[in-house]
């Protein structure tokens, strides 16, 4: 923490994941228990929601289905099983339900925006919230919480199924004294008329700009800029010089062409054994530094992930650099 708050130069997005990082290592076991042992029952419910690559700027970012027209037939008691898997490491439901790494949320439906009585939030999110919360911004927050407030500490990747979002917000609501009314028939027919004219171009398919191959982009990467991102977004859990200590994450010298998730001395998740053992190589790098929690669900690696590719390969050509033999890239 202290060493967040020397530095002015990190942004929220650092100082939420430095927190996250002592919250994870406060609460590892639970979470990464509760997370993962009941994962097989919901796999095809969950999603991790679809980063976008470098697309074509003109790509508006894609939102979330409105769950209005779901809500009044949505499946409170599967939202409620949903949430005790997913959510509950960090989130209480219960009326006067203690805050954990997340608040309590019982009544949070209604109730203005990231307020609840004795819990810190993110510079992120207070400077998201405006009112209280309605079905429409909870299904926004829920879709993808860092789209909605980027560097929120809520180190989850969002609900990108709207079915179960729908349950989830259903169950939701049923945590207060005073549920949210439904919506209206009007509402939800406005939200569906909201909804027609952007899936309208969805129809011609979007001009395919040429993806660039991982090749590609390692041949032209700038380590330089690599480590400048590492110093603003990575060191606050890694070290990266040869020996050195192991923190919130382990020690990443030598990291490319090692063998996954096994350094000497750090205890990782249960999440990233099956990963575990094999060289990375560039692609499963690129893959795991673009969305952690997609690659292994329950990393204990509460980063979000690198979204530009370009970037990615930078990163991955200076974490290549400091290494006694680094590896010849694609
Ligand atoms: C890894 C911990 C973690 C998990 C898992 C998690 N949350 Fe959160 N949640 C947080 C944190 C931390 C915040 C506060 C965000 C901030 O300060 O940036 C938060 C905030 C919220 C809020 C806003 C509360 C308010 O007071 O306005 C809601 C709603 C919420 N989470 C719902 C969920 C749901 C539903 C799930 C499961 C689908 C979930 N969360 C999973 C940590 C988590
Ligand atoms: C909030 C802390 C945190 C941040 C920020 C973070 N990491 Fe990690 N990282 C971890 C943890 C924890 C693990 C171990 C994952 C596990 O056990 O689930 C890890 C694992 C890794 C691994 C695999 C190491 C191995 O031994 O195979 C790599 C590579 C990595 N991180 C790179 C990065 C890069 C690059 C960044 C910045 C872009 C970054 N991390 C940001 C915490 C973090």
């Amino acid at each position: 923490m202290s060493k967040a708050g020397k530095d002015s130069l990190l942004g929220n997005k650092i100082a939420a994941g430095v927190l996250t990082a002592g919250l994870v290592l406060w609460g590892a076991n639970r979470i990464a228990h509760i997370v993962i042992s009941d994962e097989a029952p919901h796999k095809a419910a969950i999603q991790i929601a679809a980063l976008p690559s470098a697309a074509p700027a003109a790509a508006a970012p894609a939102g979330p289905e409105s769950v209005l027209p779901l809500l009044a037939s949505a499946d409170i008691a599967k939202g409620e099983a949903f949430m005790q898997q997913q959510c509950s490491s960090c989130h209480t439901f219960t009326n006067g339900g203690a805050n954990g790494v997340g608040p309590n949320l019982y009544g949070v439906l209604g109730a203005p925006m990231f307020a609840h009585a004795g819990f810190s939030y993110s510079a992120a999110v207070k400077a998201k919230a405006k009112g209280s919360w309605d079905f429409d911004k909870m299904n926004q927050w829920l879709f993808a919480p860092n789209d909605f407030a980027p560097g929120t500490g809520m180190s989850y990747a969002g609900i990108t199924n709207t079915q179960a979002r729908a349950n989830v917000i259903a169950y939701l609501r049923t945590l207060s004294t005073r549920p949210l009314p439904l919506p209206t028939a009007d509402e939800i027919k406005a939200a569906s008329a909201a909804a027609t004219p952007a899936a309208a171009p969805a129809a011609p398919a979007p001009a395919a700009a040429p993806v660039a191959s991982l090749g590609t982009l390692l041949a032209k990467a700038d380590p330089a800029k690599g480590q400048a991102l590492f110093q603003e977004q990575c060191a606050a859990c890694h070290t990266i010089t040869k020996g050195g200590a192991n923190g919130a994450g382990p020690n990443l010298y030598g990291v490319v062409a090692a063998n996954a998730f096994s350094t000497p001395g750090y205890t990782f998740s249960a999440a990233v054994k099956s990963k575990a053992g094999q060289p990375w190589t560039a692609a499963t790098l690129d893959a795991w530094l673009k969305n952690p929690m997609g690659y292994a669900p329950g990393t204990y690696m509460a980063y979000p992930g690198i979204k530009n590719d370009q970037t990615r390969a930078d990163m991955i050509a200076y974490l290549n650099q400091n290494s006694p033999t680094p590896a010849k890239l694609p």
